[in-house]
């Protein structure tokens, strides 16, 4: 799979207007889930593939030191101006996620994870468990919604069932809760699975 591992493939649809994953703010999910439950414990929180960073702030105003990755250049300097603008303290990092164990192991209590799991090559899922294992604490919480999920090839975004969501991340994860979330942005319900899992 050529260009999805090029942060000019990614910035080059940040400039042709063709981001068609853009929210405009957190996802419902996400959202939901912390109106619901009690709050993930500890204080930094690892948000990858951040684009604008409309999560990453999100959960900077829950209360969590927030460091967002994305190694295109166009999402950071967009992410940048609009925590300024909002006033709200998030650390964002122009770099490849697949590097950031070098700098970062052990270091999170939590990451959050959405539409960066779908947006790597399919055959880096493995290498990618391997980063988010490596960055977080032991005991450390990934809080994950999944899109798409769904039997469908081809991308991005690509494709993943909860079946092979689960082999890839068992058995250095513990899956804590796994559901369907009941709220999604429009186009997306049914396709999202939200996953709380614990580092082992
Ligand atoms: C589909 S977009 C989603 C952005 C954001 N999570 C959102 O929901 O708006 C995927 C993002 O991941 C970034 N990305 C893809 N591969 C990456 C990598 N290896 N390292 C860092 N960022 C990456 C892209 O630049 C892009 O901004």
């Amino acid at each position: 799979m050529t260009g999805v591992s090029d942060p000019a493939f990614w910035d080059g649809l940040y400039a042709g207007r063709s981001d068609r994953w853009e929210l405009g703010g957190p996802p419902p999910p996400l959202v939901a889930y912390m109106a619901s439950r009690p709050r993930p414990p500890g204080a930094d929180v690892a948000v990858p593939g951040c684009g604008r960073g409309h999560d990453a702030r999100f959960l900077a105003r829950q209360g969590y030191r927030v460091r967002g990755f994305d190694f295109a250049d166009a999402p950071i300097r967009e992410a940048r101006t609009l925590a300024a603008g909002a006033g709200v303290d998030v650390l964002f990092e122009q770099r490849d996620v697949f590097g950031l164990a070098a700098d970062y192991r052990g270091f999170f209590d939590g990451l959050w994870e959405y539409t960066s799991f779908c947006a790597i090559d399919p055959t880096r899922r493995p290498e990618y468990v391997d980063v988010v294992h490596a960055l977080l604490k032991p005991g450390g919480w990934l809080l994950a919604c999944f899109f798409p999920v769904r039997e469908a090839s081809g991308g991005p975004p690509f494709s993943a069932t909860a079946a092979e969501i689960r082999r890839l991340f068992s058995p250095s994860f513990a899956f804590v809760e796994a559901f369907a979330p009941e709220t999604s942005a429009p186009g997306r319900a049914g396709i999202e699975w939200m996953v709380r899992a614990r580092r082992e």
